[in-house]
């Protein structure tokens, strides 16, 4: 798939931009602090409907605008997806974030509404419309950060894939929220403990079909990724993608010694249904525990994944070169499984990373993603890239929010 068509009105340090886009790559080119961060993160929210860095959304609605009692940050775009029986169709997504601020106390509001051809939709119902594939420099965080990073990351490209996943784990944290509530009320003797049972009951729901969808596509991650990571490495490097859910259907046996060294528990055969019944019997099991502590301590709020490059952690124990391939196959393997997933190719986003990789693996990236229907790709030095892909591409010069 691919954008036709962008507006960007009031988003970071766009007052207003309206651009026709063409397909193939578009080079980025400006230098530090002139929007080019802000403009894939803007093509990436239309994917995810959040932004990969700003913490609330706030941050998105252009300072000078959002002084005045009614702001609106937006986006519009007009992409091509391939559909059914391969007739290409051309569809509008809309963003709007409004932000309205109280005259009395000046607090303010901001709400999100989306529209896909017109039509106001829930964000659980919008993705998965529009894809997108993002790589920053700091992607090598889901290796080496915490596992809410982790988390993030499975959520954000299951949710783009999977239909019915954003609204299961929305479903989902809800549910662990009111039950965390129920859990401190028992607590402190204002409600019943048999309340519990209800909740037990739609956590479980929820929490087996995201235990079961991550199950199924960590396998179908991995195996991509381990591919592509055979190959970057030269045959060298066994990548493996160990997930770890807090609630384990099949949980390995006990080790006697804490070795760096694993093999990943395949749970490929488990069904949706058993894993439900697992899960439903360890909430009940823990409800004293539960009680005690005030918060659910298991299922796939908690879950991990780990990344193992033969058999070593490479959070933890991996060299920086390992985990930048990993990563960098990781990536890729996103690419490939959305592919796979949807029939078509997501809109790629690569923000700087060049810079990052030495020329081997810089060329390797560039030529796996070369088939691609549209890349962005912004840099501060054209240098980087051959005179022969800048030919090749649009160049565009990005300045202070404006493209020139
Ligand atoms: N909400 C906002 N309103 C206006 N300007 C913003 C907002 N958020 C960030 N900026 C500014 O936008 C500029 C562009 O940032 P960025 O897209 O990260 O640039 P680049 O990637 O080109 O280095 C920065 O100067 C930043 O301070
Ligand atoms: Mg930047």
């Amino acid at each position: 798939m691919y954008l036709t068509r962008l507006s960007l009105t009031n988003w970071r340090n766009f007052a207003r931009l309206d651009i026709e886009m063409p397909k193939g790559p578009i080079l980025l080119v400006g230098e530090n602090a002139q929007g080019k961060t802000s403009f894939l993160e803007a093509v990436y929210f239309l994917a995810t409907f959040i932004s990969f860095q700003a913490g609330s959304d706030r941050e998105l609605v252009n300072f000078i605008a959002s002084r005045e009692p009614l702001a609106v940050a937006r986006l519009i775009a007009d992409f091509k997806r391939d559909e059914k029986f391969r007739t290409e169709n051309s569809h509008r997504l809309e963003i709007r974030l409004i932000q309205e601020t109280n005259g009395i106390n000046g607090q303010s509001r901001l709400r999100k509404e989306i529209l896909v051809d017109g039509l106001k939709r829930k964000a659980s119902e919008a993705i998965g419309l529009f894809n997108a594939v993002i790589f920053l420099p700091q992607t090598l965080r889901i290796i080496e950060g915490s596992p809410e990073e982790r988390r993030r990351y499975l959520n954000l490209t299951l949710a783009q894939v999977l239909p019915g996943y954003a609204a299961t784990l929305s479903e989902y944290n809800q549910l662990i929220t009111q039950r965390n509530a129920l859990l401190k009320q028992i607590n402190d003797g204002s409600a019943d403990p048999r309340q519990l049972e209800f909740w037990d009951e739609h956590l479980a729901g929820a929490g087996s079909r995201l235990i079961y969808a991550r199950i199924q596509a960590i396998r179908e991650l991995e195996r991509l990724a381990a591919n592509i990571n055979l190959q970057l490495t030269r045959g060298s490097e066994v990548l493996r993608l160990d997930y770890l859910p807090a609630y384990d259907p099949l949980p390995q046996p006990e080790k006697q010694f804490a070795l760096p060294v694993d093999t990943p528990v395949d749970r490929s055969g488990l069904s949706e249904e058993k894993i439900r019944q697992g899960f439903l019997e360890n909430l009940t099991r823990l409800h004293s525990e539960e009680i005690n502590r005030g918060v659910t301590t298991i299922g796939p709020h908690r879950d991990e994944l780990r990344f193992l490059g033969n058999r070593v952690d490479l959070g933890t124990y991996g060299s920086r070169g390992q985990a930048r391939t990993a990563i960098l196959s990781l990536k890729l393997a996103e690419v490939e499984w959305m592919r796979e997933k949807t029939g078509q190719w997501p809109v790629l986003l690569l923000d700087e990373v060049l810079a990052e990789l030495d020329s081997q693996r810089r060329m390797d990236l560039l030529n796996r993603l070369a088939d691609s229907e549209q890349t962005l790709l912004s840099t501060t030095d054209l240098d980087l890239f051959s005179s022969e892909f800048v030919e090749n591409s649009n160049v565009w010069q990005i300045e202070a929010g404006r493209l020139k």
